[in-house]
């Protein structure tokens, strides 16, 4: 049973700072302007937040200040050219990489891209978390250093995300002297507020996790649920810091404000950690060197928690930049979205807005808790040694494959479950027919039939035309999708228009229509252009998802790389091509993974062929018209 021994001295201090230290006088210096959150758009315009002002303050404090304010709102904010902020997890670096931790990279990536579309300035925060126990273990077991070791996992990440197409804007290393400045001045915060007093702790600790466990989560053997592996039997002089006493603040601020908590079945879990009574935590680290000092005493250093979600402020830091929270604060404090596994909602929805609080800092805007990738029904993940390789993914299937599979195929909050035979179909059925092979068809009979120029503008081709009216429903559809992260919905609603497009193209047949000749002939150019139109607003609008694959449809419509980079969700709008524009030599624009069926396992295992071979298909995958 953990068991937590004040030391005395430490504590009569703790008592003495902590004397309004209970949940009801908490809240009574803590006022809370209820605005709630009531609409479905996440992000967007119609929030009420973003016009009227929204304040959760705390009297008893100056240097609290405000918590929440209108200019935190993400629409509000972006009004007043405040950017929205979005941070992955800082992945820890005891191992490579696994599909599991880009998986929220890559979602993280399409809804910043959304944003970017939207006009909107982004910051996109990710990184690595490099103390603590578990990376210091896994450094030992290699033979190297910490140090060593952690630029070789921590540059793994980059690289890639690089191999993915992530954009982010900025990478933070806990293991950056700046981070340790911020992380060290942010602890003093909390200090000087009374909440960080010194005790014994004795209990069971998961290094997987990096947490102390309460006997009650445990499974037989005292394994912990999530990493399947026997937690251990600690005891510590710790620093801790005084997490109940925001008990009150917490369970007040979720009511009035549920949708901090995404997706909402997660809040009532949040709710219910609350409701059950918070015990304060341990935040530092007797027996581990490998951590940022605690401030005043050398001998202890920063729990590996406490250190990380700073990160996510450090990272604000631009180059050049005093290492001062004030400094990294006004970079763009406080993140409009942090994008997280459900595994650690507990410290991201609980610790980390109880910290902020004690700080004086103001609370992320909301925290995004998605579900497990899992292989054969069980979590993928590092400890459990059931990994996917994402490399290896990109490398035979390509950066758009890998990320429209997960992002279309897991529904985005809860969990999915991969197979090679299931990706396989689902990006050749989607990727390389619905959306390739129209677009390869179309150019085809336009090359075939008018030297590759539109004969008409978009506009005037689809005036009164039923399927522009489809596109441009679906069109509105997804942007609601993404706005609302419903990633798996935003890429169905251009499935729709691609499957559209092809019935649209299969009912006109412009390939008769051409045989005819004379007006017929004219009205299967304008046909095309209807087609085609419908593509280039694809590109746009799954480019979230799709970058390179959109870019690459940009380019057979004519348009160039710089012309791609700058298109807005604007540009979805129907009437974008224009007569006279000149197509490119038609060209795939993504190859079909050739399977092979393996002898004996018929329609069973599948295995994609080579990126040679790939390629090779490549060049007969358009289909003759
Ligand atoms: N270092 C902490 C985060 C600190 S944030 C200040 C950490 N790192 S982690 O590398 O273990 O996990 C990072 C993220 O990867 C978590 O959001 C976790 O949920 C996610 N995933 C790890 N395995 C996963 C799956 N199998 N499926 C989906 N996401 C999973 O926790």
């Amino acid at each position: 049973m953990a068991s937590r021994v004040q030391n005395p001295i430490q504590n009569r201090l703790w008592l003495l700072s902590f004397s309004t230290s209970s949940t009801s006088s908490l809240c009574n210096s803590v006022s809370l302007k209820k605005t709630r959150f009531t609409n479905r758009s996440l992000f967007g315009k119609r929030m009420p937040w973003s016009s009227s002002r929204r304040n959760l303050y705390c009297t008893c404090s100056t240097s609290r200040g405000s918590t929440m304010d209108s200019n935190t709102s993400p629409s509000s904010g972006r009004q007043n050219a405040e950017p929205f902020v979005i941070t992955t997890p800082l992945y820890y670096v005891n191992a490579p990489p696994h599909m599991g931790s880009a998986y929220t990279t890559v979602a993280a990536d399409a809804i910043a891209r959304f944003q970017r579309l939207l006009g909107n300035k982004v910051v996109f925060i990710t990184g690595t978390d490099e103390h603590g126990e578990k990376i210091a273990t896994a450094a030992a077991a290699c033979g190297c250093s910490p140090a060593e070791h952690c630029n070789v996992v921590s540059q793994a990440y980059r690289t890639l995300w690089r191999d993915l197409g992530i954009a982010y804007d900025k990478f933070i290393r806990t293991t950056d002297h700046k981070h340790e400045a911020i992380v060290k001045e942010f602890y003093s915060k909390v200090l000087a507020n009374g909440d960080i007093y010194r005790a014994d702790y004795e209990g069971l600790y998961c290094v997987n996790c990096e947490e102390y466990k309460e006997e009650k989560e445990l499974l037989d053997n005292n394994c912990c649920p999530i990493h399947l592996k026997p937690c251990v039997a600690k005891k510590e002089d710790n620093y801790f810091f005084a997490l109940s006493k925001y008990e009150g603040f917490l369970g007040k601020m979720l009511s009035e404000n549920p949708e901090f908590v995404q997706p909402s079945f997660r809040l009532n879990e949040v709710q219910s950690w609350i409701t059950s009574g918070l015990r304060d935590f341990s935040i530092s680290r007797a027996s581990v060197d490998w951590g940022i000092e605690v401030p005043n005493d050398a001998k202890q250093t920063i729990y590996v928690w406490f250190d990380a979600l700073v990160g996510y402020i450090s990272a604000l830091l631009n180059d050049g930049e005093q290492p001062n929270l004030q400094t990294a604060i006004s970079s763009g404090w406080p993140t409009s979205l942090h994008l997280i596994g459900k595994d650690i909602l507990r410290f991201h929805a609980v610790y980390w807005p109880a910290m902020l609080m004690s700080a004086g800092l103001q609370l992320p805007k909301m925290v995004f808790g998605h579900g497990f990738l899992t292989k054969d029904g069980n979590k993928m993940g590092k400890s459990l040694g059931n990994t996917l390789e994402p490399t290896d993914l990109v490398q035979r299937f390509g950066p758009d494959a890998v990320r429209y599979f997960f992002l279309k195929e897991v529904e985005f909050g809860s969990d999915g479950d991969y197979s090679e035979s299931r990706f396989i179909n689902t990006v050749n059925a989607h990727l390389a027919n619905t959306i390739g092979n129209l677009l390869n068809r179309t150019l085809g009979l336009l090359k075939k039939n008018c030297r590759s120029t539109l004969a008409v503008d978009s506009a005037i081709a689809a005036e009164g035309n039923t399927f522009k009216d489809a596109v441009e429903m679906l069109v509105t559809k997804a942007k609601t999708h993404y706005e609302t992260l419903a990633l798996s919905s935003a890429c169905e609603a251009v499935l729709e228009i691609g499957n559209a497009g092809n019935l649209y193209m299969n009912q006109q047949a412009p390939w008769s229509l051409f045989k005819q000749g004379g007006a017929a002939s004219e009205t299967a150019a304008k046909e095309l252009v209807i087609v085609l139109e419908a593509m280039r607003i694809i590109a746009i609008v799954l480019s979230p998802v799709t970058p390179s694959l959109c870019l690459r449809i940009y380019n057979q419509l004519g348009y160039t790389e710089d012309q791609f980079d700058t298109i807005t969700w604007s540009d979805a709008k129907w009437g974008g091509l224009k007569a006279g524009q000149v197509m490119a030599q038609p060209k795939p624009v993504f190859s079909r993974i050739e399977n092979q069926i393996e002898d004996g396992n018929a329609g069973e295992t599948v295995k994609a062929g080579s990126k040679d071979k790939e390629n090779i298909n490549q060049n007969k995958s358009a289909i003759e018209v």
